[in-house]
């Protein structure tokens, strides 16, 4: 976009904002409330995500209804990609709004403030504009790598159940939990959704008599393994209806570096029992594969009966109207697909996830966009639909400068469907030394392994790959053929490879 025509769209947006929320003249009644919903691991395999029209491989339909119900009172992005698929290095990219490369954190253990910059967060953003902001359960990755739940962020007490470390058994990758278990330590998410329906009655007179709007963050930490939850779910899948991946093989060609031996999974007892090397083309036996998945899917169906329990009091306190909602899964999972378990890669099942966004009086009907988004664009999306500003794009170097974004609002797609521009979402995995690179066109998957060092303004060394990766979606929406030495791919190959070195920095110039 040009930038008279991105000006000219900033104008038409506000002026729809106003139009939307009633009032040309913007007070402090009129400032919304954020709900901010954040699953682990879930995968963009809802019943709103089904249908001809889902562009990734298609799945078996998961039963969530309540996310549904929010999905078509959403702007639903049907392809969006997160920028790393694992949980600190993916929520510390969407929290602040700027990719691994600027924050610095690929792992679970390093914290952005340190090692990155001194980042103002999406809730710390609301807090600073005069908000409540509550954070539960899991949005920040807990421990070092956030400097515990990131005390900035928020105005009121961090909340963390207290049965937490009771179901998180390392003996079994799944359990259904019985009802007389529960009684005795509720589930994690249980508690969570008490004490945030808790929090809502009580942010609730403030937030309507317009004296202090709230940002409430709440962050599931299913369907994360182990995949416990309780046992009612596991009915709503007879097993008769759960199928095995129909590519358990890893995909041709395709270049060791890619692969994860998926230990993550193969540590639980259960799993740790088979004596499985994780290795490429090796896989886990049928049987269990079955059951990982039905307790995955189940594993889900609860969290959906949480988030429903979340939206009902939203509506009981007559609150719907005036709070923004955005739901997001912090990446995808493998479920056997290429034969692959958990997240780590760069293919497709790792790094497409869920995200939705409802803003009352613009998408009560549903829009559903299939442009390439990605989980950088959430922050300036929400701080722009509640607005609180324009975040300025972040300049090369940004270490010094707490708001700005490697991203771009979504707000356009709602009122401008189909985007002329074309689109790329950009993702990246490190392994040995290496660091995989990945951009996503509408029709293809490319990526390079470059090496990779830590270093603050790092320059990939591009000349010397330990891999090369391209899936044609078109013909193959299964990655299960790796294309990039193919000749008659010569031309796309070549194409796609200058635009991964540019990077998403190359796309805003276009
Ligand atoms: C980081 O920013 C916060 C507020 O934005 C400030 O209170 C704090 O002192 C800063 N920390 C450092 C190390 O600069
Ligand atoms: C894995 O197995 C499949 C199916 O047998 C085969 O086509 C593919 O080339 C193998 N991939 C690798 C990377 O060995
Ligand atoms: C899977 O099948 C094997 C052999 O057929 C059996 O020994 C094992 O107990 C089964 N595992 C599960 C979880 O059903």
């Amino acid at each position: 976009m040009s930038t008279t025509s991105s000006s000219l769209t900033m104008l038409s947006l506000f002026l729809l904002l106003c139009a939307a929320f009633g009032n040309s003249r913007i007070t402090t009644n009129h400032r919304k409330n954020v709900l901010f919903i954040v699953s682990d691991d879930m995968r963009a395999q809802l019943g709103a995500y089904s249908g001809p029209n889902f562009p990734s491989p298609i799945h078996p339909q998961m039963i969530t209804p309540n996310l549904d119900r929010l999905a078509s009172e959403s702007l639903l992005l049907t392809r969006a990609y997160v920028q790393q698929a694992t949980c600190s290095p993916s929520r510390t990219s969407f929290l602040t709004s700027r990719r691994p490369d600027t924050t610095h954190v690929y792992d679970l253990k390093s914290y952005f403030r340190k090692v990155g910059g001194n980042f103002t967060t999406l809730p710390q953003y609301f807090k600073e504009h005069g908000y409540e902001s509550v954070g539960m359960g899991k949005i920040f990755h807990p421990g070092k790598a956030s400097g515990g739940d990131d005390p900035p962020s928020w105005t009121l007490p961090y909340f963390h159940p207290r049965s937490k470390r009771h179901w998180t058994t390392k003996e079994r990758s799944w359990y259904a939990a019985t009802h007389d278990e529960r009684k005795k330590r509720p589930l994690p998410d249980e508690q969570i959704v008490k004490h945030a329906v808790k929090m809502l009655r009580k942010l609730a007179p403030k937030a309507k008599s317009g004296q202090k709007p709230f940002f409430l963050a709440v962050g599931f930490y299913k369907p994360h393994l182990p995949f416990v939850f309780p046992e009612e779910f596991l009915a709503m899948y007879p097993p008769s209806e759960i199928h095995l991946p129909p590519n358990p093989y890893a995909p041709e060609n395709m270049p060791s570096i890619a692969w994860t031996t998926y230990r993550e999974l193969r540590m639980f007892g259960d799993i740790a029992q088979l004596g499985l090397s994780g290795d490429i083309n090796t896989t886990i036996p049928s049987n269990v594969t079955l059951d990982l998945r039905r307790a995955y899917y189940s594993a889900v169906s609860y969290i959906d009966s949480l988030v429903g329990k979340l939206l009902a009091e939203l509506d009981h306190l007559g609150l719907a109207q005036s709070t923004i909602i955005s739901f997001v899964g912090d990446h995808g999972w493998h479920l056997g697909e290429n034969g692959e378990w958990t997240k780590h890669t760069n293919f497709e099942q790792a790094t497409h996830a869920p995200m939705m966004i409802r803003i009352p009086g613009l998408t009560d009907h549903g829009i559903v966009s299939d442009q390439l988004v990605e989980f950088v664009d959430m922050y300036p999306t929400i701080v722009e639909a509640a607005m609180l500003g324009t975040l300025p794009v972040c300049p090369e170097e940004s270490s010094h400068i707490e708001v700005c974004t490697e991203g771009t609002s979504l707000l356009p797609l709602i009122f401008n469907r189909q985007s002329e521009a074309s689109s790329y979402a950009f993702s990246q995995w490190p392994r040995s030394g290496k660091m995989g690179y990945t951009i996503r066109s509408s029709r293809y998957r490319y990526t390079e392994w470059p090496k990779f060092r830590r270093h603050h303004i790092y320059k990939p060394k591009w000349g010397d790959l330990a891999g090369v990766e391209l899936y044609d979606h078109l013909i193959d929406p299964e990655e299960n053929r790796n294309v990039a030495y193919d000749p008659e791919y010569a031309s796309v190959r070549c194409e796609l490879s200058l635009l991964l070195r540019e990077g998403w920095r190359g796309q805003e110039t276009n």
